[in-house]
């Protein structure tokens, strides 16, 4: 492919999808070329707003196009493993939303469908794309923590429990509730902040104790967790606890990230800030100016015109959904 060459794309359910089409229409070296959605009138008013010559109810027929190169993923979770390995198949790039799938055995379908396409799988992990959370990743990376050994990571509403009766609060259609929904994202905020270590154990614990009486009331399926939380090993000794709500009896809705290190730790809570000993002082710092950050979609556009690695590859979603997995399996079996 020649760089100077647009990356035709298309974006696959018109949902969290529309957010990935304002993103593509800004980039200069991305043309939106095709929609897809089966509610046919959410895709005829998607089709116009972003002038996008072709628009499909049927996935296949959207990734059957020749000239397309790369599409986005953004369908119920259940959808993500089977149209991601279609589009792979057909030689198409893929970003994905989160989850990566709905059971980790899915994520390694896809991986696997991406290596042998040869073609880029990316996960769309879009809450590191901020100026600060890219400036703490340099951060880290530079030592400015010295030995990270543990973290945590929050994801927590209130109440906020998406569409009732959904496929959101079914489990055969999502995979789970507020762990794959919202947990994810803090979840690959810290390990990509911590480089992702190698897991060595899982234990987890899952509720649900406002979504089936509000399910009931609304004669409406609600077979997923509202609040989960799971302590993560790993190989280099270090650890990670999460907590993912969609409702509990808490002061404040929030999400954050902490890092503990040797030399220093940092927040992202209210935005970033490091903390550590100078000089006989214990010092907190911040950032008063910082550089600022490509999309995901710009990113996952310049890296297949550059043939590079996304900083969020498949891979990282596989992480991901294992533990997912393991913190749900963990919580069955106490
Ligand atoms: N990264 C984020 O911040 C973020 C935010 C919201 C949602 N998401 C993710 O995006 C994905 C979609 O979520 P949503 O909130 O947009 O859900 P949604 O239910 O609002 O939208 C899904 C869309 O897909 C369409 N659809 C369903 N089945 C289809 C099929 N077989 N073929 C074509 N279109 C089909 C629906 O008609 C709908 O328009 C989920 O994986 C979700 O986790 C990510």
């Amino acid at each position: 492919m020649k760089r100077t060459q647009k990356i035709n794309v298309g974006v696959i359910g018109l949902g969290m999808g529309r957010w990935h089409l304002q993103n593509y229409a800004k980039c200069a070296n991305a043309n939106v070329l095709a929609v897809c959605d089966i509610d046919e009138t959410r895709l005829k008013a998607v089709q116009m707003e972003y002038d996008a010559p072709y628009a499909y109810a049927n996935y296949a027929e959207l990734i059957a196009m020749d000239e397309l190169d790369a599409v986005t993923v953004a369908l119920p979770n259940y959808l993500h493993a089977p149209v991601t390995i279609a589009a792979l198949r057909a030689g198409k790039h893929v970003l994905v939303e989160k989850p990566m799938a709905t059971s980790a055995r899915e994520a390694e379908e896809m991986v696997a469908a991406a290596k042998r396409a040869q073609r880029i799988l990316m996960m769309h992990f879009n809450y590191r794309f901020t100026p600060e959370h890219f400036f703490l990743k340099d951060y880290v990376q530079s030592g400015g923590l010295g030995e990270v050994y543990f973290a945590k990571a929050f994801y927590l509403r209130r109440r906020g429990i998406p569409a009732l009766g959904s496929w959101f609060t079914q489990k055969a259609l999502s995979g789970g509730g507020a762990l794959c929904d919202i947990g994810v994202h803090a979840l690959d905020l810290a390990l990509w902040l911590m480089d992702y270590p190698q897991v060595s154990d899982v234990l987890g614990a899952s509720y649900a104790k406002f979504g089936p009486p509000l399910a009931q009331k609304a004669k409406k399926t609600f077979d997923v967790d509202d609040l989960s939380v799971g302590l993560i090993k790993f190989e280099n000794g270090a650890s990670l606890f999460l907590e993912a709500s969609w409702a509990s009896n808490i002061a404040k809705d929030e999400v954050y990230v902490d890092l503990y290190g040797t030399k220093g730790g940092l927040t992202t809570r209210g935005g970033a800030k490091m903390f550590y000993e100078r000089a006989g002082a214990q010092v907190d710092a911040a950032p008063v100016r910082v550089r600022p950050v490509e999309t995901p979609q710009q990113h996952f556009v310049n890296c297949i015109q550059r043939g590079m690695t996304p900083i969020c590859p498949g891979e990282h979603g596989l992480a991901v959904q294992r533990i997912l997995d393991a913190i749900y399996a963990s919580s069955l079996n106490a």
